[in-house]
């Protein structure tokens, strides 16, 4: 079975005091693209770099998700760290999903320059990073997605089929 971790990092969500909507929003923007039948590995954790690691390297390792989306602790504040998490626990950095990232979000907000997201390889696992707001998750995946399945492919993972009437996912050489 394809393993998906989705990691919600946010002080207030893990407290209870904000509902956790941008994690829920990236599962079901998931079951939407995919029509590879996959599970959902879940976690909502606070905003601390040792967490954030811990749960990935879990996610990547014992629960060998091939692909872990986070969102959340992306911009400036003093407490967002998951680009620096991410850094640490990461094997090769994918620069070019936050610079796709970005340059996608700032169509819609100027401050899209203010997140810092980023994605990378661990193992056989990508790790990508989205910002916190709701709205930011369909906008960032919607820019980076159909690149997703083929470096899946790439780092020996499982392969994934979309819906292309959803999204369209680019493989250069078909296997
Ligand atoms: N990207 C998109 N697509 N849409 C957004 O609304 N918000 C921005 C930015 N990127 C935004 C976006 C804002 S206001 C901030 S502060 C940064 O993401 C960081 O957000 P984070 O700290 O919740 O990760």
């Amino acid at each position: 079975m394809i393993k998906i971790g989705v990691i919600n990092v946010s002080d207030r969500a893990s407290k209870g005091i904000y509902e956790d909507i941008p994690g829920k929003a990236i599962v079901s923007t998931l079951k939407e693209y995919l029509t590879s039948p996959f599970e959902t590995v879940y976690a909502v954790i606070p905003d601390e770099q040792d967490q954030i690691e811990a749960k990935l390297i879990e996610m990547a390792e014992l629960e060998a998700c091939c692909l872990i989306v986070t969102c959340g602790g992306t911009g400036p504040a003093l407490r967002d760290v998951t680009p620096e998490a991410t850094e640490a626990v990461c094997e090769k950095i994918l620069a070019g999903f936050g610079e796709k990232m970005r340059a996608e979000s700032l169509k819609y907000v100027p401050t899209a320059i203010l997140s810092r997201q980023t994605a990378g390889i661990r193992g056989k696992s990508l790790i990508i990073n989205l910002p916190g707001k709701p709205k930011a998750i369909r906008e960032c995946l919607d820019a980076v997605f159909e690149a997703v399945p083929y470096c899946i492919d790439l780092i020996g993972g499982p392969r994934l089929e979309t819906n292309p009437e959803i999204i369209k996912a680019f493989r250069p050489k078909q296997k």
